[in-house]
């Protein structure tokens, strides 16, 4: 197991009711800017609970937060941060409006010319930034336990995902009862997000971390039984419950513990959802079974063990991680989220040639856990994806 330090000072607020706790957890005095996306919360009254636990506070509103929070957005809401003295930030509804306002509590502290250039990593990411806070209304980033943000700029048809300590949410309300109005693409988009998650920090070598395993095996197993029921049955609150916390618990740090980690299936995906749009979910599926087929290999015995431990397969190592990866594109498709990128009316060729030359572009060393991933790699894994 490698060395690592833990320390994630998030409270979690979890369970149904519990926005109605958030107004002990404000700073008296603060001047909050209440932010949000598109419309949903107006639509499964956690605008209502959010405005009636604010009362007494300074509030302003800021909506309009896209999927793949918009970069130009973001900084709209930057200049109100400044002009109006805004203090405190609460996010209200998904990842992304969760993922803009970090990116925003940061932006507002930086003193360079173009915030940009710290998600480029051009210049040092600020090291001060606002205090917030989220009411995560959508399973799947596990951005309310972390501190992770990914922001999406038109212009460039860029997507780069930072990292700040200091953005780490003071409180995250998970109320499950918030996510039972989710449409079905989304319940599915979040339960192979957190998949996804999951398996970026397993699916890799053994690393003597039997106790980390177990844990991600509980998350994967746990979203295999309770993902189709949701599928089933929206308005189950034990099932929404269960995958809330699977969400969290994909992402919040603890199953990477002193692990190897990839991460190239994210930084693949992100490409195709900058050049195609494609919802960030949906890259994953696309890609995850690629970067394992092109891997079997190097991940053979963590694919074998997933395949054992939690699809109950049989065989030798190799039978079971051929199956597993078999098995997985199985589980997305079940889910009604496609997997071929033809699937999404895309040219595999044109897709791997675009990514591939991005990358190259970039000059970045070889990533995923072996740092093996190079713009030839990338090019074949997208290629094999038709
Ligand atoms: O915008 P509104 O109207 O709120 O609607 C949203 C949006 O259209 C809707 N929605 C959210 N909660 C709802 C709801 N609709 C009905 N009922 C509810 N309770 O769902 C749509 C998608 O929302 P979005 O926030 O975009 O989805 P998600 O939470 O999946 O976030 C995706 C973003 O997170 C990034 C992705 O790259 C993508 O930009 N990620 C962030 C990570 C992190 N911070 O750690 C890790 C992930 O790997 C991921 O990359
Ligand atoms: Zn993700």
């Amino acid at each position: 197991m490698n060395n690592f330090q833990y320390h994630n000072p998030t409270r979690i607020l979890f369970g149904k009711g519990e926005i109605a706790s958030i107004t002990s957890l404000i700073p008296p005095s603060s001047k909050v800017m209440m932010v949000y996306g598109g419309g949903s919360i107006f639509k499964n009254g956690v605008y209502e609970q959010t405005k009636k636990a604010l009362k007494g506070f300074d509030v302003i509103e800021f909506g309009g937060i896209e999927a793949n929070p918009r970069y130009e957005t973001c900084m709209r809401a930057v200049e109100q941060i400044k002009t109006q003295n805004v203090t405190f930030l609460l996010a209200v509804g998904g990842g992304s409006v969760l993922d803009g306002t970090k990116f925003m509590a940061l932006a507002t502290k930086y003193t360079g010319a173009d915030p940009w250039d710290f998600m480029l990593g051009k210049t040092a990411t600020p090291n001060s930034a606002l205090p917030l806070a989220s009411i995560m209304t959508l399973p799947a980033t596990g951005s309310e336990m972390n501190a992770n943000f990914v922001i999406s700029r038109d212009s460039t048809q860029e997507k780069f995902g930072g990292y700040s300590d200091l953005i780490r949410p003071q409180f995250s309300v998970i109320d499950p009862m918030t996510t039972t109005t989710l449409p079905i693409r989304q319940t599915a988009n979040g339960v192979v997000d957190s998949f996804v998650h999951t398996m970026e920090q397993y699916a890799t070598f053994p690393n003597n971390g039997p106790l980390q395993d177990r844990q991600a095996e509980a998350v994967l197993a746990t979203l295999v039984e309770e993902g189709p029921k949701a599928m089933q049955a929206p308005e189950d609150y034990d099932v929404r419950a269960n995958l809330c916390w699977c969400s969290t618990q994909a992402l919040n740090g603890v199953i990477s513990c002193g692990m190897p980690q990839d991460w190239s299936t994210h930084d693949i995906g992100h490409e195709l959802t900058a050049l195609y749009g494609i919802d960030h979910a949906r890259t994953l599926a696309i890609v995850l079974p690629g970067v394992w087929r092109f891997f079997i290999n190097e991940k053979k015995e963590k694919l074998a063990q997933y395949g054992k431990r939690v699809l109950g397969l049989n065989g030798s190592v190799e039978e079971c991680a051929s199956q597993a990866i078999q098995k997985t594109e199985e589980f997305f498709e079940s889910l009604g989220i496609p997997t071929h990128l033809k699937d999404y009316g895309i040219n595999a060729s044109d897709a791997a040639r675009m990514v591939s030359d991005r990358f190259k572009s970039r000059n970045r060393p070889g990533f995923g856990e072996r740092g093996l991933i190079t713009p030839e790699v990338i090019y074949k894994i997208i290629e094999s994806r038709a």
